[in-house]
């Protein structure tokens, strides 16, 4: 049992619903076997508990663990790899380092990196692409078990446009996926998400295949891509006889409430609709859509259609782990985006990096927030004496500005720690 005192900021209502950004200044958190059992000032609840240990975080602010909803374990190493589209990158950039997964010591170094990597940016929750080798999915469900980091993840899938040696049978896809979800589904934080890599390089019968991984085993999740760029939208209405590319997945029965779509930078009405009424996410990657040229993403068609988004890092188009520059770059890009975007405040930016997360992960009653009842995922950011953000977060005029600082400022070097189920990692 532990009270962690703090400023705490939290989003358990949303902003798109019209919900302020939650203060609590001076605020008690008493965590119990992981899990926040009483909120108050810091003053009651240390007279109710006079002899509960204290861990003192006043000297910083805390917010919930950050929810990464789109990002890719064998990518690490091409983060950065700029001035090429989506087809192009993938096939001189991802894919052949992708290839490299086929050695499990490539995929244990990789995924060592990975995990450092989302743990120093404060992620405590993460939907991650996995590798198209089940024997490097092996090793990354067995690193991510012993990181304490609540992760979904799985085997990618496809049997064409991909190199030969990433691509399989609809037949062996189904047993590898079956047998990776067997093993890995529910054990400690970790779940499973079938994940066909997109409907550009899954064919019909491999769609069919990842649908009746879905049926065989309860509470998998789904992931995969959908209208990131718009030569690939096309190319994939082409296969598929002009079916829009969300349908391609739905007619599989691959879209629910555990379904998270990447990127839907060119959405049709229709595909926001059946979104909508799937209880299916988008996960919006706001620097991979910026460094791919893909488009600027149509937050306001989103919000307005009742299409729940989260964030996405979509590492290694992606620039780098820290939810703090996506939502940085989430908010330029609907500047950018003039009358057709969506004006984000601190308090939009704070809630799809962490709530809205936790919603599309259909964990929203385990984490997301900080209130009873919750999980204690925790980051507490704590800048150096002196440096810009500390001396900008003293004269905010308000929690929201500060908050607001935080995401222009802040980096990976101003979180000081990082809490998974109250334990710190
Ligand atoms: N579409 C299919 N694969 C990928 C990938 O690795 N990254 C991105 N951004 N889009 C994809
Ligand atoms: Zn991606």
């Amino acid at each position: 049992m532990t009270i962690y005192r703090a400023t705490v900021l939290d989003t358990p209502d949303s902003p798109f619903d019209g919900a302020a950004l939650r203060t609590g200044t001076d605020i008690g958190l008493r965590v119990v076997e992981g899990v926040i059992t009483r909120r108050d000032s810091f003053e009651a609840v240390a007279r109710e508990y006079p002899d509960e240990q204290v861990v003192d975080l006043s000297d910083g602010i805390l917010l919930p663990g950050f929810v990464d909803t789109h990002v890719h374990f064998p990518q690490l190493r091409v983060i950065g790899a700029l001035g090429m589209p989506l087809l192009d990158w993938l096939d001189r950039a991802a894919l052949p380092e992708e290839l490299r997964m086929a050695d499990d010591e490539q995929a244990a170094r990789v995924a060592k990196g990975f995990l450092r990597g989302l743990r120093e940016a404060g992620t405590t929750t993460a939907l991650v692409f996995g590798s198209h080798f089940a024997s490097a999915m092996d090793v990354f469900f067995s690193q991510a078990r012993a990181s304490r980091i609540r992760i979904i993840s799985g085997l990618v899938v496809s049997d064409r446009i991909l190199p030969e040696g990433l691509l399989t049978t609809p037949e062996r896809a189904y047993q590898e996926s079956i047998d990776l979800a067997r093993r890995w589904h529910g054990v400690g934080r970790l779940h499973y998400a079938v994940t066909p890599r997109f409907s550009l390089s899954a064919g019909e019968e491999m769609l069919a295949a990842c649908g009746r991984v879905m049926k065989e085993i309860d509470g998998l999740y789904f992931t995969s891509h959908v209208n990131e760029n718009k030569r690939e939208v096309e190319e994939v209405e082409e296969l598929f006889s002009g079916l829009d590319y969300t349908s391609t997945y739905d007619v599989h029965g691959l879209l629910g409430r555990r379904s998270v779509l990447a990127h839907d930078v060119h959405p049709k009405d229709e595909e926001l609709s059946m979104m909508a009424a799937r209880g299916t996410s988008v996960a919006h990657c706001p620097t991979s859509n910026s460094a791919l040229g893909s488009g600027l993403f149509p937050l306001k068609r989103h919000v307005e259609q009742g299409v729940s988004v989260a964030l996405g890092s979509d590492v290694g188009a992606g620039t780098g782990y820290c939810l703090l520059k996506e939502g940085l770059q989430a908010y330029f890009m609907q500047q950018l985006l003039a009358d057709e975007g969506f004006p984000l405040t601190a308090a939009h930016l704070l809630h799809l990096a962490t709530r809205a997360g936790a919603v599309a992960l259909d964990l929203g009653d385990r984490v997301g927030d900080l209130s009873v009842g919750r999980e204690f995922d925790a980051v507490w950011i704590r800048p150096q004496n002196g440096d810009p953000l500390d001396m900008g977060i003293e004269y905010a005029k308000d929690s929201e500005d500060a908050l607001a600082k935080i995401f222009a400022l802040g980096t990976t070097d101003d979180i000081a720690s990082v809490w998974v189920g109250g334990e710190r990692l």
